[in-house]
Formats: C-alpha cells, structure tokens, sequence
C-alpha cells in the first residue's frame, strides 16, 4: 500500500467579505498547497453563527466566499472544498472532544479573551469555538494547517484535545500543524491586523472607487514629502511589498530613504498593483457568478469527499470511546 499522503486542511469563516489579509496569510496557501498532499477546504458556516444570525445575510456570505475560493483557483477536482456544515458529524465529534478538555484550556484562548475585552457578551458558542475548530481539523486526521498567525494558538489547543484524547482512549489522531506563508500578519488600513472585524480591510475582490477609497484610507505619518523616510516603518510599504517583487521593493525602499517621496503617490502604486495581481480573479469571478450551478456542483463533490472521510474517523471515534 502506498503511504497516505499528508492530509492538509483550513476553513475560512464567511463572516464578511475575504480581504488582503485573508489571501496573503491563508488562501494563498490553499491555492499553491493543493498538489502538495491531500487537501481539504471549507467555508465555516457553523462558526459563523456566533456572529451572523441573519439567514439571507450567512447564505449570501457563503456564496460569496464559495466563488472568492473558485475564481481564485480553487480546483474542486484535485482539492475537497465544501461547507462545513454539510458533514454533520464535525458537531458529533466537537461534544466528545469538549469532554476531554479542560474550560481553563479555553478561557486562555486569545481570540475569545479580545472579544470579551472588546465588550462582547458572549455565547457559549463563542466560547467552545476552539472546540468546532479542533473537530473541523481532526474529522480528517489532518496533519497540516495553512493558516494566518492569529490562528496558531487555536492549532496548539488543537493538538491539546488531540493529545487528551489520545491518551485516554487510545491513538485515533495525528498531531496536526500550523503553516504560516510568508505574511502570517498582514496589517490593516490602520495599522493593526486586518480583519473584517476591525473594518479596516482592503477587499481581494474591490475594484475600481470602492479599492481606491480604502488603499487612500491607509494611515501613514506625517513626514513631509521632502523628507527622508524608514519603509520598514510605514504599514503602506508593508502592504506594496505583499505584491512587489524583490528589485521593486528596494527601488522603493531607496526611494522613501532619499527623501523626495510623497505618500500619495505609492498609494497610487498600490492601488495599480492590487488592481493588476487581481485581474484574472475578478474576471473568473465574474464569468462564475453567471453559472450558480457549477459552484453548487463543486460543494457537492467536495462534502461527499469529506463525508466519507468523517464518516470513517467517527467510527474509529466512537469504538474508542465505547459508544456503539
Ligand atoms: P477575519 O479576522 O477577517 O475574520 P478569518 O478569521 O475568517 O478573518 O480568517 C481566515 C483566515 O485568514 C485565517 O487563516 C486567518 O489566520 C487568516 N487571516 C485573517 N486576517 C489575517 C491577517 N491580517 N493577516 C494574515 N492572515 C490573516
Ligand atoms: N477559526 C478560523 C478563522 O477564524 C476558521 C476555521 C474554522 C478554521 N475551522 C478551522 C481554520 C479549521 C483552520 C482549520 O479564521
């Protein structure tokens, strides 16, 4: 029997429209990955309902995020790409899961403790998050987990429930890794992480008025344009270098030392580079929306893909525990 190749999974939830920092540290991943190992993709619709509870608004959502994922290069044909909520099971197993692990494990979980300190009040759902997302990766025994830097520490916990369980009933799961790209955290149009949350994201999909009002969003200092400055400093730099190649960023960076340089001008920039670097997506996008029942097609195929293999991990699960 051939070895089983490395089994590489992520899910991106469809809580908003996917921005730069969505692409840059985690789909761009999954798109190059994908004949690298087994891959498994999905939209996370059940984690979304800790924070969209409007039914017309999660199913447009979704939509939207299963084109994103196509236009840019998903191939359903090599990669399982499906919503979360089409394999049930990932519910089954997040329970057995919560039984393993400890609350103290959970309150520690950075992404709840900034949601309570924003003033969120939150649900319980909210707060077993980290337990859905341990199922999500472990339903496939995967191994690898392409993700952005604001997700490792749900992997670590991950491999926390892996391990509590594993020594209590015996070893069903692999001990699953966090990826990191090359910009695990890509900042926002005000310099923090850019996340849909913080509404401060350039969109992958903006064009035209709507890209050009978020790249002149972005902060900057206010050194005058005659004046030398650090590009290591400046979060539009940070952002050109995302599609720059090597011989472009230095030219700029040498720009910016020397002085003479106005900011305007490389938001200019920015926004010719984004415009470009997206241009075939925009266009694949566009040429899918007019044919709904191919992007149906691909989530089929790609839950009865991710059904099976959940199917097969939970009868595993439910022998080891002793649940028939
Ligand atoms: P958001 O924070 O905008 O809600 P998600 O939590 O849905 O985004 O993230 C989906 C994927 O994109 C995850 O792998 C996450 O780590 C990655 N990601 C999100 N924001 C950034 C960012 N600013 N830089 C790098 N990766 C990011
Ligand atoms: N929590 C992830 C996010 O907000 C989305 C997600 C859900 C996920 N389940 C996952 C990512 C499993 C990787 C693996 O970005």
């Amino acid at each position: 029997m051939s070895p089983r190749r490395t089994r590489i999974l992520s899910g991106v939830q469809p809580s908003g429209k996917l921005h730069l920092g969505n692409y840059f540290g985690a789909i761009r991943q999954h798109i190059a990955l994908q004949d690298d190992g087994e891959c498994f993709f999905f939209i996370a619709d059940f984690h979304a309902l800790t924070t969209i509870q409007d039914r017309r608004h999660l199913a447009e959502n979704v939509r939207a995020v299963a084109l994103d994922y196509l236009a840019l290069g998903l191939d359903p044909d090599r990669t399982a790409f499906f919503r979360q909520s089409d394999i049930p099971e990932v519910t089954e197993l997040a329970w057995i899961l919560s039984t393993v692990t400890g609350v103290g494990l959970l309150e520690r979980a950075h992404s709840y403790k900034d949601k309570l300190a924003r003033g969120i009040s939150p649900s319980a759902g909210l707060f077993l998050y980290p337990v859905l997302m341990a199922a999500d990766i472990l339903i496939y025994r995967s191994n690898l987990v392409p993700v952005g830097q604001d997700q490792v520490q749900h992997i670590e916990m991950t491999r926390d429930m892996a391990g509590s369980f594993n020594q209590v009933y015996g070893r069903v799961f692999p001990l699953p890794e966090a990826r990191l790209d090359r910009a695990p955290t890509v900042p926002g149009t005000d310099g923090k992480k850019m996340s849909k949350s913080y509404g401060n994201t350039i969109e992958i999909f903006a064009e035209g008025s709507a890209l050009k009002n978020s790249v002149m969003r972005i902060v900057t200092d206010s050194t005058p344009v005659e004046a030398p400055k650090d590009p290591a400093k400046d979060n539009l730099f940070a952002l050109y270098g995302l599609f720059a190649t090597d011989s472009e960023r230095e030219a700029l960076a040498a720009r910016y030392r020397s002085g003479g340089l106005g900011y305007g001008e490389v938001k200019k920039m920015l926004i010719q580079k984004i415009d470009a670097h997206f241009a075939p997506a925009r266009a694949k996008r566009k040429e899918l929306e007019r044919h709904p029942s191919v992007v149906e097609a691909a989530l089929r195929k790609g839950a009865e893909r991710a059904g099976a293999e959940a199917k097969d991990t939970m009868r595993l699960v439910r022998e080891a525990v002793g649940l028939r």
